[in-house]
């Protein structure tokens, strides 16, 4: 089974490049401090720049932050197996987190670094265009759904939803590294998995016409505003984010260059590639 569109190789080439720069961007971040100071690397995302199928997970651990790229541990190693028996390897897909950094001691991301960094991964999105997200475990499907129920609710349930400008099919599973210690999990992450092919042969979900995204995007950023509170719309990207650090949603447009506060050099550039690894 393929699950690499076919378009254009300028179109590739242009969202590979758009996405070097984010990444650029997320490598020198300093929105959350305490994660700046303790990460040995912004493990940003790694896979097929032009991938149908994206997973999300929660944060690098040790291996990721020490390697800089995301399941390279166990959790990695099943993940991996799923995959090779849906046909599937892992330049075929697109893997990130939730967190591009990891919490010291693997604690629980924090919900203002969840919010600090929800923009790089809307920008992801954006630019590689799946067709299926597969939300790992609570803290993705949190946040992607915007809601507070659980993945044991949820696992396993497709359904639509826009995510900054695009609208993908959004599919929870339980965390690799859940199913790891406990044997039914393992076997219900198993049947999960099994759907996968049946939801990336199904056509794309309708995209937002121009400017509805964008619309909403701004009635949910003033509604936070005037509410004082995160915005219950999962398009809404936030409010702050967008004067946060430059604006990260023009990396990728012409002209767009660095943001960020801190310009994307030729070393960061290089380093990038070497990170981004399969892709
Ligand atoms: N668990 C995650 O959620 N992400 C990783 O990258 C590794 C383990």
């Amino acid at each position: 089974m393929t699950t690499i569109r076919a378009v254009s190789s300028v179109d590739i080439d242009q969202r590979r490049e758009a996405l070097k720069q984010v990444f650029a961007q997320a490598s020198v971040c300093t929105r959350c401090q305490e994660l700046a100071a303790t990460r040995k690397s912004v493990v940003f995302g790694a896979g097929n720049a032009n991938a149908d199928l994206m997973f999300v997970g929660e944060a690098p651990g040790a291996s990721e932050d020490e390697q800089g790229l995301p399941f390279v541990g166990r959790a990695g190693k099943l993940l991996e197996t799923l995959l090779k028996e849906i046909g599937l390897e892992r330049k075929d897909v697109f893997i990130a987190n939730v967190l591009k950094c990891r919490p010291p001691g693997n604690r629980d991301p924090l919900p203002l670094e969840i919010e600090n960094c929800r923009e790089y991964l809307y920008r992801q999105v954006e630019l590689i265009q799946p067709r299926v997200i597969c939300s790992l475990g609570n803290f993705s499907t949190k946040l992607l759904r915007d809601d507070p129920t659980g993945i044991t609710r949820l696992h396993g349930q497709p359904q639509e939803l826009t995510l900054g400008r695009r609208t993908v099919r959004l599919y929870p599973i339980f965390h690799p590294a859940a199913a790891l210690y406990t044997p039914r999990m393992l076997e219900t992450l198993r049947q999960d998995f099994a759907r996968l092919p049946e939801l990336l042969a199904q056509p794309e979900p309708a995209q937002p016409v121009a400017g509805e995204a964008e619309a909403l995007e701004q009635a949910a950023a003033s509604r936070e505003q005037s509410e004082g509170g995160p915005a219950k719309s999962a398009a809404a990207a936030p409010a702050d984010a967008k004067s946060r650090g430059g604006a990260l949603s023009d990396v990728g447009a012409p002209g767009g260059g660095s943001a960020g506060g801190s310009p994307a050099g030729g070393d960061e550039q290089a380093g990038a590639v070497d990170q981004l690894g399969l892709f």
